[in-house]
């Protein structure tokens, strides 16, 4: 069973780059006088912050999708669950009559955490029913170690005519950050008005010197599930400090050889250690 949970989770845990830095000033979009909904799912709360979050910052209704069989297992409970129903290809059939009627927004920020490295099974189920075309999707999720871009271009594979936007995603461990970085991503996203830095795109990926090794140890060596050997890294300067991006040589979910990309910050701030972001995979 646990090289069955690993292999799920080493092959789908997912993230992405950015690419961002000098103040810049954004200008709103009209998405900001749009009719705005933040709607999500949470096992275990994590994004339900983030909802939270997204809520206010954009003055958007707030509202969640209920499966009427709670996920409420443990997480490898959840693990088992999930596998039977997509073994028999089942989606949680009855997600309970929400408290808001989707058609009246303009603007529907999607919120969920990555199961498999896509969205949570409510969510995907709740996605295949609306029909949201002519609406402005802005998926939010929360993980262990990635998912946003696979489970944006899961989202958009299942509704190609609807216009789903980039995302935010953040680890669950840092959600401590979450409030910053949601203000920063909807200034970025012409949603909020501000100014924001104007980040420089990554130098050349190269071999990795033995500061730079030490530095992805000191902040993968802990993460739960293998991340693989770094062997490429390339970096930039971001505002408070210097982001790497390691190329790994890693194992895909049929333990095939494959390559993921790793993103650690490494802060001004005495005292603070290098910090593993996210993985692509
Ligand atoms: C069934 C299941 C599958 C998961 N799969 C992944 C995954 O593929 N990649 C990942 O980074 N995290 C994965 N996670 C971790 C969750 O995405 C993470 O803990 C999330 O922040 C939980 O959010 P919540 O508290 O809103 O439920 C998984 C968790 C569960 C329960």
């Amino acid at each position: 069973m646990k090289k069955t949970l690993f292999a799920i989770l080493v092959a789908l845990s997912l993230v992405g780059c950015g690419n961002q830095q000098k103040p810049t000033e954004v200008k709103c979009s009209q998405r900001h006088h749009t009719k705005s909904l933040v709607l999500y799912y949470s096992q275990t709360h994590v994004t339900e912050k983030v909802a939270k979050l997204f809520a206010e910052a954009t003055s958007a209704d707030l509202d969640s999708i209920v499966p009427v069989e709670p996920y409420n297992g443990s997480f490898t409970e959840t693990i088992e669950r999930c596998q039977k129903e997509m073994e028999k290809n089942e989606k949680p059939q009855l997600i309970k009559p929400m408290n808001v009627d989707v058609a009246e927004y303009d603007t529907v920020y999607l919120g969920y955490p990555i199961w498999f490295g896509v969205a949570a099974r409510p969510v995907e189920a709740w996605f295949m029913r609306f029909d949201l075309r002519g609406k402005t999707v802005i998926p939010f999720c929360t993980f262990g170690s990635g998912g946003l871009e696979t489970s944006v271009a899961a989202l958009r594979r299942m509704a190609p005519s609807v216009n789903i936007l980039d995302g935010f995603g953040i680890r669950s461990v840092r959600i401590d950050k979450a409030e910053e970085e949601i203000n920063e991503f909807l200034i970025r996203s012409g949603i909020k008005p501000g100014t924001v830095e104007e980040i420089p795109p990554f130098g050349m990926k190269r071999s990795l010197n033995d500061e730079e090794k030490a530095i992805f140890d000191a902040a993968c060596g802990d993460y739960i599930f293998p991340l693989g050997t770094p062997v490429l890294v390339s970096s930039r300067t971001v505002k408070n400090g210097t982001e790497y991006c390691y190329v790994t040589d890693c194992k895909d979910q049929d333990g095939k050889p494959a390559r993921s990309e790793v993103y650690v910050i490494v802060s001004n701030e005495e005292g603070v250690g290098p910090e593993f972001t996210k993985v692509v995979r």
